[in-house]
Formats: C-alpha cells, sequence, structure tokens
C-alpha cells in the first residue's frame, strides 16, 4: 500500500530564529483617523437609543428568562434583581430544593412560609428602562490613559475595540447587551483598516485583507447541525470540507470551496514555540494528546484581556467589568457554536476535562445513583473518567461496569449492549482514546443508552480538536473537555449539559456568583451555568480558549481532521515495519494517536532517546493503566499528532527509533 505523504509538508528547519510576538503599537496616532465615529457622538446616539426604547418593553439583556445574556446582563442594576428571581430556583427532585422545588440551599430547610422564594429579590423600585439610557455615556470610550494612549483602540481600527467593532473578535459590544445572533445587535460588517495600519490584525486573530474577501463572500457560520451534512456514526470522522456548506441551500453554487486549502507551513507560523531549539534541535512535538501549543493569536488575546479588558465579571456596574463579562460570555457563545450546543446555558467553565467529569460526579451522580444501581464506562478510560465514578459507587453502592475492547482497542458494541440493563443510570466513554488512540462510536453508544433509560456522557478531550463535534447530533446528555488539548490555555475546561438535565442539577460548589439570594436561612441558586460556576472563575483563559476555536474555525476542522488522517496513516506505516517495533491499537478508526513499544528497550529509554533529538512525546501509562494492562502493557511510547506537524517530523522520529531498534533488536 502506497502512502502519500500529506501535501504541504514544510522541510525541517534546522536554526531557524524565533520571531518576536508582534505586539501592541508603541505609539498611537493622537486623533481618531478620518471616518471614525467621534465617541462623544456614540454616547449621543446610544443615549438616545435607550431613550428611545418604549417604556414597556425591555431594553435587550434586560428581560427575565434572557438567559443567553444572563452574565451581562447583571452589570445593569435593573437587571440582578430580574435573574435572580423565583424562577431560578433549586430544581425539583434536588435534596437541595425546597418545598414546590424552590432552594433554600440548606437540605431540609423550608423557604419561610408566606414568602415565594426569591421574591425578596424583585427590585422594590426597579430601575426604569428609560434610566439605563443615563449610563451609556459612560460605557463609551472616551478617557485618555494616563500614558497618553486612549482607553481602547477605536483610534487604530474600529475592529480592534471590544465595544465598538468588536464582533471580528468575536467580543460582543458592551453596549448591544444581547448574546450574537440575538436581539438588536450589530450586524458583521466590513471592517475598515488604516492604511498605514499600525497592528497587524493577524496578531488579534483578525482577518487580513484577502482572508477578509474571503470571509465576506461565504457565511461562514453556516448552521453546521445534522440536517447540513454533519458526519453521522457510520462515516469516517473525518469529512469533506466543503459537505456542510454544498448542503447549505443557496450557498453550493457560488461557495465551490468554503475553506482555504490547509497550508501546513502558514500554521506552523502561527505557533511560536514550533521554532524552539530543544537538545540543539528544532523542537517536534509529538505530545499532543498531553497538552497543544497555541496559536500567536491565543497568546496576543490573553495579552489583550490582560492589558485592555481584565477584571472581574458578573459584579460590577464599571466598564472593564462590562468589557470583561463581554469577552468571557462571548467565548462562552463561541464554545456553543463550536460544539453545536443549542444555547450558550449549556455550556459551564470548568477547569479542565478532570473537573468536569468530578463535577457531574458528584452533582448529578449522587442525585440520580444509588444503591444498586449501575454505572457503565469503556476498558479505554482515562483515570480522570474512571476515578470519580469508582468514588461515586463506593459512596452510594453503585456498580461500575465496563464494555470491553477488541484486540485492535475498538469497543465491542454486542457486550456493550449485554451490560445495559433498567439499572445503568449513566454510560460515560471517551470519544478518543488518549493511550491508544482508537475512534470510539460514541453515538450508537449514546443512543443504546437512552434506549435503557440511561444518560450518557462523551469524553471529549482527545476528540474535539481532531473532529467535528456536534453535541446536538450525537445526543450526548453531557459532554466535556479541555482547553489547553485545542489550543488554547490551560486551567480551562468545559461541561456541555443538555439544559434540562443542568436545570436538574444541584450545584457542586457553593460561594458567589451561583447564588441569586443569600440569607443565613437559605441560598437561592442561580439557573445554569452560573449555579455550576462558583467564585472567580479563570476569565482570561475562557476568552483564551474562544480565541482557540476562533483559530481551528478559520483552519477548518474538517481540514484538520483530513490532514491529520492521512499524517497519522503515513506514520503508522512508516513506524510499524520497525524491527522490534509493537504498535498498541490498531483500530480501523484511529485520531492522532501512534502508541508503541520498542522491544529490548523500556519506554522510558525510547523517550529519552527522541527527546535528545527535540522530539517530544509522551511515555509511560498515560493516566490509562487498564487498557494498557488489556495488552499486558504498564507503559507505552505515545506520540501523539497534531495539524502543525509534519511527515519530515515523522521521518525524523522514525530514523531515531530506526536506529535504536538496530543496537538491540
Ligand atoms: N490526559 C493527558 C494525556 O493523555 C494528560 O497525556
Amino acid at each position: 500500500m502506497t502512502i502519500q505523504r500529506p501535501t504541504g509538508s514544510p522541510p525541517r528547519v534546522e536554526g531557524a530564529s524565533v520571531s518576536p510576538p508582534p505586539g501592541l503599537p508603541a505609539g498611537l496616532p493622537a486623533g481618531l483617523p478620518a471616518g471614525l465615529p467621534d465617541p462623544a457622538q456614540l454616547a449621543r446616539l446610544a443615549t438616545e437609543f435607550f431613550s428611545a426604547l418604549p417604556g414597556g418593553a425591555a431594553a435587550p439583556g434586560v428581560s427575565a428568562g434572557s438567559g443567553a445574556v444572563g452574565g451581562v446582563a447583571s452589570a445593569l442594576p435593573a437587571a440582578a434583581p430580574i435573574l435572580a428571581s423565583a424562577s431560578n430556583p433549586a430544581p425539583a427532585g434536588s435534596p437541595l430544593a425546597g418545598p414546590g422545588g424552590s432552594g433554600t440551599g440548606v437540605p431540609g430547610l423550608a423557604v419561610p412560609q408566606g414568602k415565594a422564594a426569591g421574591a425578596n429579590l424583585l427590585p422594590s423600585a426597579p430601575t426604569h428602562v428609560l434610566a439605563l439610557g443615563n449610563r451609556a455615556p459612560a460605557l463609551v470610550p472616551h478617557a485618555a490613559a494616563q500614558n497618553g494612549l486612549p482607553d481602547n483602540a477605536v483610534a487604530i481600527a474600529p475592529a480592534l475595540e471590544p465595544r465598538a467593532g468588536g464582533a471580528a473578535l468575536g467580543v460582543a459590544p458592551f453596549y448591544f447587551l444581547d448574546a450574537p445572533g440575538h436581539g438588536w445587535q450589530r450586524p458583521e460588517q466590513p471592517i475598515a483598516l488604516p492604511a498605514s495600519g499600525i497592528a497587524a490584525p493577524a496578531s488579534f486573530g483578525l482577518p487580513g485583507e484577502d482572508e477578509l474577501r474571503e470571509l465576506l463572500s461565504i457565511h461562514r457560520f453556516a448552521p453546521l447541525d445534522d440536517q447540513h451534512g454533519l458526519p453521522r456514526g457510520g462515516e469516517p470522522y473525518f469529512v469533506e470540507g466543503t459537505r456542510a456548506q454544498d448542503a447549505t441551500p443557496g450557498l453550493a453554487a457560488s461557495t465551490p470551496a468554503a475553506r482555504p486549502p490547509f497550508d501546513v507551513n502558514a500554521i506552523r507560523r502561527d505557533f511560536p514555540i514550533l521554532q524552539e531549539r530543544v537538545n540543539g534541535k528544532q523542537l517536534i512535538w509529538f505530545d499532543n494528546a498531553a497538552t497543544t501549543h497555541k496559536p500567536q493569536s491565543v497568546i496576543d488575546r490573553l495579552a489583550y484581556f490582560y492589558a485592555h479588558e481584565n477584571s472581574n465579571i458578573h459584579r460590577a456596574a464599571h466598564t472593564l467589568a462590562g468589557r470583561a463579562t463581554d469577552a468571557y460570555e462571548a467565548a462562552r457563545a463561541k464554545v456553543q457554536r463550536f460544539i453545536g450546543a443549542s444555547s450558550p446555558d449549556e455550556i459551564v467553565f470548568v477547569r479542565g476535562t478532570t473537573e468536569a467529569i468530578n463535577l457531574i460526579a458528584k452533582t448529578w451522580g449522587v442525585q440520580n445513583v444509588g444503591a444498586g444501581d449501575e454505572i457503565v464506562v469503556s476498558h479505554l478510560e482515562h483515570h480522570a473518567n474512571i476515578v470519580p465514578w469508582q468514588q461515586l459507587a463506593a459512596q452510594t453502592g453503585a456498580t461500575l461496569r465496563v464494555i470491553p475492547v477488541d484486540d485492535s482497542g475498538q469497543v465491542l458494541l454486542d457486550e456493550y449492549r449485554k451490560l445495559l440493563n433498567d439499572r445503568t443510570k449513566i454510560v460515560s466513554v471517551t470519544q478518543v482514546s488518549n493511550a491508544l488512540g482508537t475512534v470510539v462510536p460514541v453515538r450508537e453508544i449514546v443512543e443504546l443508552a437512552h434506549r435503557a433509560g440511561a444518560k450518557a456522557l462523551v469524553d471529549g478531550a482527545q476528540s474535539v480538536s481532531h473532529m467535528r463535534v456536534d453535541v446536538q447530533a450525537l445526543d450526548a446528555d453531557f459532554f466535556v473537555f479541555s482547553g489547553h488539548k485545542i489550543f488554547g490555555p490551560t486551567g480551562i475546561g468545559v461541561v456541555y449539559g443538555k439544559r434540562a438535565v443542568l436545570d436538574d442539577m444541584p450545584p457542586w460548589q457553593g460561594g458567589g456568583n451561583m447564588i441569586a439570594d443569600v440569607t443565613f436561612e437559605r441560598t437561592v441558586f442561580q439557573p445554569p451555568p452560573n449555579r455550576f460556576e462558583a467564585g472567580t472563575g479563570n476569565i482570561a483563559d475562557a476568552v483564551g480558549l474562544g480565541a482557540a476555536l476562533d483559530y481551528v474555525e478559520r483552519v477548518g476542522i474538517e481540514n484538520i481532521a483530513r490532514y491529520e488522517h492521512d499524517l497519522l496513516e503515513y506514520a503508522t506505516h512508516a513506524l510499524a515495519p520497525v524491527p522490534g517495533v509493537r504498535l498498541v491499537g490498531t483500530a480501523r478508526d484511529k485520531a492522532s494517536v501512534l502508541s508503541f513499544v520498542l522491544q529490548g528497550y523500556a519506554t522510558e529509554e525510547v523517550g529519552r532517546a527522541l527527546s535528545q533529538e527535540g522530539i517530544a512525546v509522551r511515555s509511560g501509562h498515560h493516566c490509562a493503566q487498564p487498557i494498557l494492562r488489556r495488552f499486558g502493557l504498564e507503559a507505552t511510547v505515545r506520540p501523539s499528532l497534531a495539524f502543525y506537524n509534519t511527515c519530515d517530523e515523522v521521518d525524523a522520529m522514525v530514523s531515531v527509533v530506526r536506529q535504536l531498534a538496530a543496537r538491540r533488536t
């Protein structure tokens, strides 16, 4: 069999210098460029807009039940009490629910007689919507910073200003309080960049001239749902890049190629660390299953947040709180779109996949799993998808049951079917095995779980960066992933939960941010997602995750999937024939991972030898001891690929393994 090298692989560059990350301009023009709106005029317009709203109509984001903008709305005096109304009680069935399902927050403590929970939260003198207009001038960029710089980038280019022109950054404008795609929202418009271009738009993940043309010629955010050609079970996990757009009515004819061709050379230039030298060699990063590197746009977005937006969120009604809240909620909306959730309220930010699964086990699990119940996981699971369920089983008297795998490392669906019964409460499986790379048929697994009356959790830590995920098509009740494995920062991750499921879940951690009202007698909780985000969250890194998802969308996840598939095929066929190499995990559908052992060598010896050549792989048990033991092993060497890797890098790795093999086998 001839394996084609994925096109576009650059030669390995020895001794290439690191280009300094583009920074913000050292100086800015004193006046506004011609044609840009005068901030004072903006202020007047905003005031007029709010004043013109009919007295009975709520301003966008202020209406009760406008969940998509809950966090944003809380920046306004009138909004917070409405959000904190009796419509947000602890859910019925929650151990923390009081009479009528209204939460007191203290088990066994009822809401005081004669008081509807949350009634005390309704404003006694609600701020009239007309009064909101008075705040508008304060929200408009106008002040000069002490160092002489304007307090915003509108003087450079509208697109860099997170409130006035931030749609391109994905930052919802502050006065346009609704989430993107809802209500009164500034439509996407051509962005006028100054001819002299002081700041490079690319630094912020903004489109350049060519990209802009492409952006304006296609509908980039065409709905990517099942009706529009998303992969279904039985199809390869990678799909043709144009399929979704081809299937969008009215677009097929005018958009023959919806994505630009995949150019790994250009991709690599976006990741500064790939030019790093390690042990005198240019870094080859094959430890992507452990963590991925960050494109410059993510690094810049984090710096921009701390330089221009840093504040706590949801609480204070001041300008930076508004910017930070907008940026954070915009990131939530990006996650929603990226995984195909139906509402941003279904997206809970957590630290990572481990925290995500713990949250679910310790809230949904404690509420719904009891003695004699069963929890199903697969043999492939990472410890993070074993230990929390084991702890739950020990606490409740439930049993953990395990779907076996065949010798290729694929789950045995027939055996899975036999495990399901009316005691099964939840099935929790990975979509891609971190140790073997197996792509698991999760859609079928979810469907069978539902037929048995169980809930289903899909661990997307190792899948979300390699293939299109659509949680509605999967029909998973929960989907979890980590930001750092999809080119975003560490310390940020996601729980997706179906709205109805999240609504019924009690909180996990208690504290600020997740409450609607607290007295010493009882607490009323916020609705999801805030109910699960106690305390100050990882605001900046959520914003960084949003930038990472923007980056992946620009490259095109289908382009990524196709390129990586070819690269993995290439690597598999290069490594397999090396004498003494045993590949571990040979399922037909695999993503990214190429686990192996080499006869005559401990895995750490191979890892060290590769590291000497600047090649980073993980060696060890990969936090998945049960599946390695299934194959009679305690450890493997695990190269794991990403879309910035190349065939030349694979060749370099295989060459080292060959040299090792020649010495001892
Ligand atoms: N889960 C990460 C890995 O597989 C840490 O390496």
